[in-house]
């Protein structure tokens, strides 16, 4: 998979993947659909595993998108389908009872119901561009598919900032991952193909424009994983620790003058700490470097925070290490993993 650094005319396949969720929906409900919500993916240029510490980030809209088809429900309940590979093994499943990826739309109706946005049973076939578990932000482009498919069905709408924090909240509630704002942020705010420095203390975002002389490609690993396994809840758990034993509300906000105290807290925790405020400081030297063209500082800086993700923070794996290795040397800028890790995609960039 390749992934541009700018915007390109929209193109079939995401008029192709919107008619397969219309298709979808027709078939496993017998009725069409009343309306369609549709959210990009996003990848993450730098700044992992800091926006639950208060940190920048720097992320970039897909042109990769996830469609919703939805209608009311006959019955009494909310159905759910989708076109992925664990519905597709037999028939598609249509259920009631929100396991596995339904948990995450399931979870987004209900904060909407509890806002009183007066969302009736719904019928809801979702296809998606946006690979799954490959750390693209799959759930938030979901959730933010689902909300803005129900909200259009009620002839309702919603600031950006409020769907943002209202799919936070059905993923930690519904879906039980401790996840930031990133994702559901930069869905909800960037236009696809455009890249957002998103300061995630004061939840403020403005658009960063890309050299022309970059392209960043996405590779995926093709390893999976569960941030739900418990990972991502015991990194965040980490960084939340160390916050508190130095005594401040939120890691990215320990000032330089202080980083040595890191040194002093037991190792792990420390490791965690040493990456988080020293990826804090690599966002802010990479939007610097995008804005000086500086495109060599701006790869050294993708591979200085891939190593950090690596040996601080623990959350790469071999087979993406490997990716970094072989496409972020020679003839590249650089290269690190993105997102949330155990597996997924790396990017690289490359002088284009
Ligand atoms: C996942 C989470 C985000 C963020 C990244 C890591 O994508 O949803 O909030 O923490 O991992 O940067």
């Amino acid at each position: 998979m390749s992934g541009p650094s700018r915007p390109r005319p929209a193109d079939d396949a995401h008029h192709g993947c919107a008619a397969r969720a219309t298709a979808l929906h027709a078939d496993a409900f017998g009725t069409p659909h009343a309306c369609l919500g549709c959210a990009s993916g996003r990848v993450n240029l730098i700044g992992d595993h800091i926006d639950y510490a208060g940190g920048p980030v720097l992320p970039m809209a897909l042109q990769e998108r996830t469609w919703v088809a939805i209608g009311s429900a006959r019955g009494g309940i909310d159905l759910f389908v989708s076109e992925w590979r664990d519905d597709v093994a037999s028939s598609p499943t249509i259920g009631s009872d929100a396991s596995g990826w339904q948990r995450y739309a399931a979870g987004v109706l209900a904060e909407l119901r509890a806002l009183a946005y007066a969302i009736p049973p719904v019928t809801i076939a979702v296809a998606s561009d946006v690979p799954v578990g490959a750390g693209l932000s799959s759930s938030a482009a979901l959730e933010v598919a689902v909300a803005r498919a129900a909200l259009e069905l009620i002839g309702a709408a919603m600031p950006a900032r409020e769907l943002a924090l209202l799919c936070q909240r059905a993923e930690h509630l519904h879906a039980g991952t401790p996840c930031g704002i990133m994702d559901q942020w930069c869905v909800t705010h960037a236009q696809p193909g455009e890249a957002i420095l998103l300061d995630c203390a004061a939840l403020a975002s403005v658009p960063v424009a890309l050299p022309r002389g970059l392209a960043v490609d996405i590779i995926d690993s093709g390893v999976r994983h569960a941030l739900r396994d418990g990972g991502y809840a015991a990194r965040r758990a980490d960084v939340e620790d160390a916050a508190r034993l130095l005594g401040i509300a939120r890691l990215a906000e320990l000032p330089e003058a202080r980083w040595h105290e890191i040194d002093g807290l037991p190792p792990r925790i420390a490791r965690r700490a040493r990456h988080v405020v020293r990826e804090c400081a690599r966002v802010r030297a990479a939007v610097e470097a995008l804005a000086a063209d500086d495109l060599a500082r701006f790869g050294g800086l993708l591979l200085e925070s891939h190593a950090s993700l690596r040996d601080d923070f623990d959350v790469s794996t071999p087979e993406v290490d490997a990716l970094v290795e072989r496409f972020g040397g020679e003839g590249a800028l650089g290269a690190r993993m993105t997102g949330g890790g155990f597996g997924g995609c790396v990017i690289v960039a490359r002088r284009a």
